[in-house]
């Protein structure tokens, strides 16, 4: 064999031509979601409720990686290194959409605190795990922080709020959002230059009042959290329009949009 003799010589030759491709960005952007049970695929892992991520997929002409996971808040999403995974992936040019919200509430003083409720407050205010002695931060600590990251590699985030609810349980329209949609709002506007804020509670929340009761009510077959892969669907629609008119702001997801998307509210 004249292997060992002809490697070396090819390899040179490579080396004398190829390009730095790792310098490069990406020809389109990757989006990547970070998020929980009703943005990750299979949310309840059940078949019969889904999240809104990957539908995602249908309505732009871009790559979308869902990263969301079932349970996790914007604190403990940080704590596992979630959104650091998510960092370690991002090319300049990329989007992170981040969406939390569904498991941020309780009390992280609690001696059973379950390590995922944030401190309470918007600021820099901290306090102590009831349980570990962790000490917590606010929910727009952590997602500024994760933005931060994320814009000083040259990436764009979209930080969307919340899904809501059903907002048609018990039969009656009733739609005041959490205080997690500001938080969301508000820490897209702290960090500022290379973030942006789609109000995706809102828009799921047109979306169910021109849907009415019994359409939105069926959208929801186990609990009134989850939806169906239907509803799911949906959400991803109401997101895409949002994204599409601009609702809270121009996102960067805008330019990826397909042509034709369904308007849902
Ligand atoms: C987003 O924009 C819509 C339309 O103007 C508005 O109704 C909604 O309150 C805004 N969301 C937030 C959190 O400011």
């Amino acid at each position: 064999m004249k292997l060992s003799t002809i490697i070396p010589f090819t390899s040179f030759a490579l080396g004398a031509f190829a390009l730095p491709g790792g310098l490069n960005p990406r020809a389109a952007p990757m989006i990547y979601l970070a998020g929980d049970s009703t943005m990750a695929a299979k949310g309840a892992n059940d078949g019969a409720t889904d999240g809104w991520g990957q539908y995602l997929a249908s309505y732009v002409t871009t790559t979308v990686v869902n990263k969301a996971i079932g349970g996790r808040s914007a604190r403990s999403y940080s704590n596992e290194g979630r959104f650091t995974e998510i960092a370690n992936l991002v090319k300049s040019g990329d989007i992170v959409v981040i969406e939390f919200g569904h498991n941020d509430g309780g009390s992280p003083t609690s001696t059973t605190d379950n390590a995922r409720s944030d401190c309470p407050g918007t600021g820099e205010e901290t306090c102590k795990s009831g349980k570990t002695g962790e000490t917590v931060y606010t929910f727009g600590h952590y997602v500024k922080a994760a933005a931060n990251t994320y814009i000083a590699k040259g990436a764009k985030v979209v930080i969307s709020s919340q899904t809501p609810n059903n907002l048609w349980e018990g039969g009656k329209y009733s739609a005041s959002a959490p205080r997690f949609v500001a938080y969301a709002a508000q820490a897209a506007k702290e960090v500022g230059t290379g973030a942006s804020f789609v109000d995706h509670f809102q828009a799921v929340a047109n979306m169910y009042s021109k849907l009415g009761n019994t359409a939105t009510n069926a959208l929801y077959p186990n609990d009134h959290t989850h939806t169906s892969p239907k509803g799911a669907d949906l959400s991803a629609q109401a997101f895409a329009q949002a994204i599409k008119v601009a609702l809270n702001g121009t996102t960067p997801i805008s330019p990826y949009l397909k042509a034709g998307n369904p308007t849902v509210w």
